[in-house]
């Protein structure tokens, strides 16, 4: 381990913040603040598709229920400032019989972006749709497919999070397109808010990827350029076409560590009111992403759940911007004990604190209350597992010294333990405390209201697990009452590209395995974690179990790569 992590320093520079699960640590800082000189080009001109364009950006399908399913496209031509088109389903890839056939509208309104509720289809079924614009020009061909319903042997999803695109080649899409996966889910992260060079800097970007707009991302334009600049990868193009795509936001579709009332990389002052900025990001989020609109009066509304039959329902949250109140700040008191700890100022503990407020919290109580499904999956953004270590070792930096005298004293029979080591063992006088509080760990109330009510799935035959994005690394959590009883797991992924803790911890130095070990023996909820790969989670639902392929991309920095997989289960 190392002395570079410091829980009281300030955290990353304004504007050039991350966050992330050693957010606070000074060597980000200086990395990020050495970000060097812009190397983007395409200014920040949103119309970067050019004049004569037509379906640029492939097409997408999503939301899937048992008898509809959204598609989406992307189509403009140089005037008049709509683009009537009409939208075909058919069995079969060349369109021998149409089966269904509507017309839709890409307009300037939308950013020339064009979305259909088609609806009548069957339950469990295959469809192919493309779209045809006035010119006869056809899109790309897409595959989209309906819920299954009743008794229900097995599904499969490809789980994706944090998606920068100048860290590197979405190779995790392309990994997926072939995994036997029905349904793609992401946790937010889709797209990063940062102007080019920043996050990575451009020291460690892959120079091929480069941002656009080179800007940071702020009025409508920019969010609708940016994602603009992710649909049109080929990797993005060929998964969105593929299977359809079920997702929520994190904070970087918005800005970094958003809640309800701003965000870590949000300046009023100099950007303007949050609530504008919010009102873009989100407007630009439902034009892009192929996501049926909960409440078209509120676009800040996407928490909404989906039906597997009796096998699996999947609740997806929002616990970034409806709802969530600025997380606790770290900081150390007078005494110089962590503000988290709860022998001291339990700040972190305040029972109002909301992650997600208490409205979406009562209708994920009536959902999983309402559902008939063996399994009750949450997709969710951060952590919900207790990520918490010896206040002797996290205020210590996780010095080394400190850790090794932590699982020295672990390792010792108790007949041999010295006073000391007996202290650094018992809880109360070294207590465990949480690192990460933009995480479900800073919101501990409302998580035991969640674990409660997942207790509660128990007497009726349910089970309960969370699948969680935004640390960027893979984690396997036991999810645990605060008395200990386990109520569930969370399978966390790691990102598609953006960097975790090999960042900050070198492989060379500091070798995963071990970095991995060490953190496992500190922290009592985590089975397994990896901390130097990127990917995805091929998420197979049957009867039994839930298994979690933890399926890792070779590089992200070419487009050319190799998978390994790591398998776990949960059988609830
Ligand atoms: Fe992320």
């Amino acid at each position: 381990m190392t002395k570079n992590i410091d829980p009281a320093s300030p955290a990353v520079p304004e504007n050039t913040g991350r966050r992330g699960f050693f957010i606070k640590m000074s060597s980000v800082a200086a990395v990020l603040a050495s970000g060097g000189a812009l190397t983007a080009c395409g200014g920040s001109d949103p119309e970067l598709y050019g004049e004569k364009a037509m379906f640029n950006y492939g097409v997408a399908s999503g939301d899937p229920l048992s008898d509809r399913v959204i598609l989406w496209t992307h189509a403009k031509i140089s005037s008049p400032d709509s683009v009537n088109l009409t939208w075909q389903m058919a069995a079969d890839a060349s369109f021998s019989t149409v089966l269904f056939s509507g017309k839709t509208v890409a307009s300037s309104d939308t950013g020339f972006t064009a979305k259909v509720d088609a609806t009548g289809l069957s339950p469990n079924t295959e469809y192919f749709y493309r779209f045809i614009a006035p010119n006869d020009s056809v899109s790309a061909v897409g595959r989209a497919r309906t819920l299954p319903v009743g008794s229900v042997a097995e599904v499969k999803l490809a789980v994706f999070s944090c998606s920068d695109y100048p860290a590197g080649y979405f190779n995790a899409y392309d990994a997926a397109i072939s995994s036997g996966a029905q349904f793609a889910l992401h946790l937010g992260d889709y797209i990063y808010e940062y102007k080019d060079g920043v996050y990575p800097p451009t020291a460690s970007a892959v120079a091929a990827r480069v941002s656009a707009p080179a800007n940071e991302i702020v009025t409508l334009s920019d969010y609708r350029a940016r994602h603009a600049l992710h649909k049109a990868d080929p990797y993005a193009k060929a998964l969105h076409a593929r299977m359809p795509m079920i997702a929520i936001w994190d904070d970087h579709e918005f800005a970094n560590n958003a809640f309800m009332d701003g965000a870590e990389n949000h300046n009023p002052t100099i950007q303007g009111p949050w609530s504008a900025r919010k009102a873009a990001a989100s407007q630009a989020y439902h034009e892009w992403m192929p996501i049926r609109s909960p409440d078209a009066t509120n676009l800040l509304k996407i928490y909404r759940s989906f039906d597997f039959g009796n096998l699996l329902s999947l609740h997806m949250l929002d616990t970034r911007i409806i709802g969530r109140e600025q997380a606790p700040d770290r900081k150390l008191d007078a005494s110089g004990r962590d503000i988290a700890d709860p022998a001291f100022l339990p700040y972190a503990y305040n029972p109002n604190k909301q992650m997600m407020g208490a409205t979406q919290q009562t209708w994920l109580d009536s959902q999983m209350t309402a559902s008939k499904a063996t399994w009750q999956v949450l997709g969710n953004q951060t952590m919900m597992g207790r990520i918490k270590l010896p206040a002797s070792t996290l205020l210590a930096n996780l010095s080394v010294e400190s850790v090794t005298a932590y699982l020295t004293a672990k390792g010792t029979p108790a007949a041999y333990l010295t006073q000391a080591q007996k202290d650094l063992l018992d809880p109360a006088k070294n207590p465990k405390i949480p690192y990460n509080l933009d995480a479900w760990d800073g919101y501990p109330a409302q998580r035991e209201a969640v674990l409660n009510s997942a207790s509660k799935l128990k007497a009726a035959g349910k089970k309960f697990v969370v699948l969680t994005g935004d640390s960027h690394n893979a984690w396997y959590n036991k999810l645990t009452l605060a008395d200990g009883t386990q109520v569930g797991a969370e399978f966390a992924g790691m990102s598609v590209t953006s960097s975790g803790f090999e960042s900050y911890f070198p492989p060379a130095a500091f070798p995963p395995v071990t970095l991995a070990g060490t953190i496992r023996a500190l922290v009592d909820d985590i089975s397994y974690l990896d901390t130097s790969r990127r990917g995805y989670m091929l998420i197979t639902v049957t009867p039994a179990q839930v298994k979690a392929e933890y399926v890792y991309v070779s590089t992200v920095t070419s487009s050319s790569y190799t998978t390994a997989i790591d398998t776990l289960t949960y059988a609830g």
